[in-house]
């Protein structure tokens, strides 16, 4: 590979296509994801030309994780990068609906298993942060189910707190637009 490697936080682009569906091979994103899953590098490349256009969908955000290795730094085209995850916000299905008392929307990454325990995904979650509040988003809720210890350990270092923890799984917020005495109302007292 030509330069030193970066990390890099993208819109959603077709020519990753194969990589995504890759990604998805793995069994942790496949337990994570059921639904999200593509199940094939066409059904991938469908998924991510529906992305570009997130006006009315149920996904909200969404932005791919990549390395860069462009000689140029200036310059990453598609040649000199590679997907290795992704982080979005989608619309909570009812059985996440429910069991996170009420959150419509939720954040979901992954990173590719060789890349994991670096601090890619903390990186690159806190760049991602810095780009949802510029959408403008309230606040940003996720659940981590029960076991998924370096979830809860990420959302944790991007500043999230933890406001409710049963045996199935954990809600997890992090305050972006709001203001700290609405935030402090709506979920601090969650944690007690
Ligand atoms: C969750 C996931 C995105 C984390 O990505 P990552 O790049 O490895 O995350 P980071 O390296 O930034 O941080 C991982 C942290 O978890 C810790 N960790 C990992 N496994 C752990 C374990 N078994 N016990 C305790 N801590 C653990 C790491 O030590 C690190 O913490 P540290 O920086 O304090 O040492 C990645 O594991 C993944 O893609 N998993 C499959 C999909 C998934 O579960 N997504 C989340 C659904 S909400």
């Amino acid at each position: 590979m030509a330069g030193n490697p970066i990390l890099l936080i993208t819109a959603p682009d077709i020519s990753h296509a194969k990589a995504l569906h890759e990604l998805f091979q793995d069994e942790d994103l496949q337990h994570e994801f059921p639904q999200l899953r593509p199940r094939s590098v066409e059904n991938a490349r469908e998924f991510l030309d529906k992305q570009t256009d997130l006006v009315g969908g149920k996904i909200t955000f969404f932005r791919l994780i990549k390395i860069g290795y462009s000689p140029d730094p200036a310059f990453h085209g598609a040649d000199y990068t590679d997907l290795i995850g992704f982080v979005t916000v989608a619309e909570t299905g009812m059985g996440d609906f429910v069991l996170s008392s009420g959150l419509n929307h939720l954040l979901s990454f992954a990173v590719a298993r060789k890349y994991r325990n670096m601090g890619v995904m903390t990186t690159a979650l806190k760049m991602t942060i810095d780009a949802m509040i510029q959408y403008e988003f309230n606040f940003i809720g996720a659940i981590v189910k029960s076991g998924n210890v370096s979830s809860e350990r990420v959302l944790s270092k991007c500043g999230f707190d933890k406001v409710q923890s049963t045996a199935i799984n954990s809600t997890f917020i992090r305050r972006l637009c709001m203001s700290l005495p609405d935030y402090n109302k709506h979920f601090r007292p969650a944690m007690s």
